[in-house]
């Protein structure tokens, strides 16, 4: 039998935390270090039974992984992942991939020249809802995708901006959580041509935004907004809708994304997809509109990612989300924050360069 990947966890924090919660579980993987300088890092390494370091680089060094998660704070993704391609350590890289496409770039280089594959943590593609609604759209059940409606409106807790970097530059809701919402609108309706945005930080002040609008033309045509806040007593979001985390009581009559196209609409996470009965040629609202649940069974899309992960490292499949294609939701974000700023409808900038 082969032996269990033996991985190291860079940043033991909340969503470390929930990445070890699954490896433990798993029996083709075992856990072999911690790297963090965090003041609970060290106890949570001797109660995980594995050894402790401040520093990745001496671990990388030391204990030789086989591959890494890696869930530090986001402006230190890049060099921590370069740091991991230079050892020739596979590595599973929290979003965002960076803080800017710029060093971004330099990642997506080091992986094409190292071949050492790097997954990057949209999470929510592995969840089976979304793999379902991606079907359905690649099926035609939709016929020609036309608008697009995606909302993320939830209050996080005052409590949740104590923690310093969560508050500065390089954090904030378009980078931690809007930038989910847009990889799935690439992923599941194609690329973004051009935006147009506006933002608010008028309830907290901080040098973040709380809200925003997003207007977005996508490559085949569809238009779409997308409205977000993180300041709302709301139920809209994918967070609060798709219970993947039971960290968030479940609104789970409450859809995030509405799309709909020329032969029907789906409401994800509900996959209600609305269209006419198929003998009705050019029927419009004077019909009944028929609404039919589309099957899927759950599935826990962290874990999914993983043991997607661990055949990825075992050089099984490509990455479902490399770092080249994380750069270009990255650079739809950067696209989104250019509009804002300048009032001014933005392209995303290509990844090449
Ligand atoms: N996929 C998701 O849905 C999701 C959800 C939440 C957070 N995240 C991402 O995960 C990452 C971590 O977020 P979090 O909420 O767990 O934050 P957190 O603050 O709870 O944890 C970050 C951890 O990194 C540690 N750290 C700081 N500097 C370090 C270094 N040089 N080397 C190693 N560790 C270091 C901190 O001590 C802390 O334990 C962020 O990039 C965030 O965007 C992803």
């Amino acid at each position: 039998m082969t032996p269990p990947l033996r991985i190291a966890l860079i940043g033991a924090g909340n969503m470390g935390q929930q990445h070890y919660r699954h490896l433990k579980t798993l029996s083709e993987a075992v856990l072999c270090a911690v790297a963090d300088p965090g003041p609970q890092a060290a106890a949570l390494a001797a109660q995980w039974g594995v050894a402790h370091y401040s520093e990745h680089r001496p671990m990388l060094e030391q204990v030789r992984p086989d591959a890494v998660i890696v869930a530090n704070p986001n402006n230190q993704h890049v060099g921590t992942a370069l740091d991991c391609l230079a050892a020739g350590v596979p590595v599973l890289l929290e979003k965002p991939v960076g803080v800017d496409l710029d060093e971004v770039r330099e990642l997506v280089a080091a992986v094409k020249r190292s071949g050492v594959p790097v997954l990057v943590g949209h999470h929510r593609r592995h969840n089976p809802l979304i793999v379902r609604a991606r079907e359905l759209l690649r099926n035609g059940a939709l016929g020609r995708l036309t608008t697009v409606t995606a909302l993320f409106q939830l209050r996080k807790p005052d409590r949740y901006f104590e923690i310093p970097w969560r508050r500065e530059p390089g954090a904030g809701m378009l980078l931690t959580n809007l930038i989910h919402d847009l990889d799935l609108l690439r992923h599941l309706c194609g690329e973004v041509h051009s935006v147009q945005a506006i933002s608010a930080n008028t309830v907290r002040g901080f040098a973040n935004a709380d809200s925003v609008a997003v207007l977005l033309q996508f490559a085949d045509g569809a238009l779409g907004t997308l409205t977000g806040s993180d300041a709302v007593a709301a139920p809209w979001s994918w967070e609060l809708a798709a219970g993947e985390n039971p960290a968030y009581p479940q609104q789970a009559e409450q859809p995030c994304y509405l799309l709909a196209g020329t032969a029907g609409a789906l409401s994800i996470p509900q996959l209600k997809h609305w269209h006419y009965a198929a003998d009705q040629l050019d029927a419009g609202w004077h019909e009944p509109l028929l609404a039919q649940q589309q099957a899927c069974t759950a599935g826990d899309a962290l874990r999914l990612q993983l043991e997607h992960f661990l055949q990825v490292v075992r050089g099984e499949v490509e990455p479902l989300v490399s770092a080249e294609d994380a750069a270009r939701t990255l650079a739809l974000v950067e696209a989104i924050g250019a509009a804002a700023a300048s009032g001014r409808a933005c392209t995303p900038v290509s990844v090449e360069g």
